[in-house]
């Protein structure tokens, strides 16, 4: 197994290791120490089956069902398709996963500790591979905080909420709507701006594009700029990871440590298929 860190403050490679094997404790504790310091790992050249990729996310707790179950894997409820393909004119998947900054299950009350995303198939033109990946390191971005600015959202609680973007993003209709009972799992939630780790407990700024929609307590006239530059600090160039992919990545990341964001510059009869499992939280600090 070899392990190669990219430039950016988050983010690393491992090659000579296939997952479709049982992964003995000790490499299992090298891979997590890495996980946990750096936040998105691939590892490269994963031919898994569905029980595969299902059992290896299992060696990080247990697995969350998404609210969205039109989009989860027949026969596999702990896999979330994200695909822009369409079988009998109906999307197999979720066709706009994250097109926006994002952390998974940000909006739970105990939110995702970690995804996994398979890729299975790519869309490629002209010998280049579209559908990249952006990554941006929270913890990069509360380490480069202004102090003053750091002091002033230190007692600042965000709200967080999934009905909020589904709706923004089934504007065109595409995903259906929730229905009630769906909506029911997903009540806003609130979290400090300012956060620690639940396991490692380093220091994270903790607010996303995607689902933080308001500052509890505060005016939306003074929230809002506020919130946008956060996002900003949060995303900027030098803080960022680029994943370009190929079949058979398999690429995990924390959602506490990092944020992501889709890039969509493919549309049909290009084909991207991926296979999203996501680890539940572990109790919060
Ligand atoms: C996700 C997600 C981004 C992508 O699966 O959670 O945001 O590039 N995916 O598919
Ligand atoms: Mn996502």
């Amino acid at each position: 197994m070899e392990i190669k860190n990219s430039s950016a403050p988050l983010g690393a490679e491992i090659t000579g290791l296939d997952l479709a094997q049982p992964v003995d404790d000790a490499t299992f504790q090298t891979i997590e120490n890495l996980f946990h310091e750096r936040g998105v790992i691939v590892f490269r050249g994963q031919n898994l089956t569905e029980e595969e990729q299902i059992r290896f996310s299992r060696r990080f707790g247990d697995l969350e069902i998404h609210v969205a179950t039109q989009c989860l894997r027949p026969g596999y409820p702990e896999i979330l398709v994200v695909s822009n393909i369409l079988e009998g004119g109906k999307p197999i998947g979720l066709a706009d996963a994250g097109q926006y900054w994002h952390s998974d299950l940000s909006y739970l009350r105990n939110p995702s500790r970690c995804s996994l995303l398979l890729a299975r198939e790519v869309p490629e033109a002209g010998g280049r591979v579209l559908g990249e990946t952006l990554f941006a390191s929270a913890a990069y971005a509360y380490d480069t905080l202004d102090p003053d600015l750091r002091a002033k959202l230190q007692p600042l609680v965000a709200v967080h909420g999934y009905s909020y973007r589904y709706q923004l993003q089934n504007a065109a209709g595409l995903r259906g709507a929730l229905s009630q009972d769906q909506l029911k799992t997903v009540p806003d939630v609130r979290h400090p701006v300012l956060c620690r780790h639940p396991i490692t407990g380093r220091n994270v700024l903790f607010v996303n594009e995607g689902f933080t929609h308001s500052l509890e307590g505060v005016a939306p006239e003074e929230a809002q700029p506020l919130l946008q530059q956060l996002f900003d600090h949060i995303t900027r160039p030098e803080a960022l990871y680029e994943h370009h992919w190929r079949v058979g990545d398999l690429l995990m990341w924390d959602n506490w440590l990092v944020q992501h964001r889709a890039i969509r510059n493919y549309e049909l009869p290009l084909r991207r298929l991926m296979h999203r499992t996501t680890v539940a939280g572990v109790l919060k600090q």
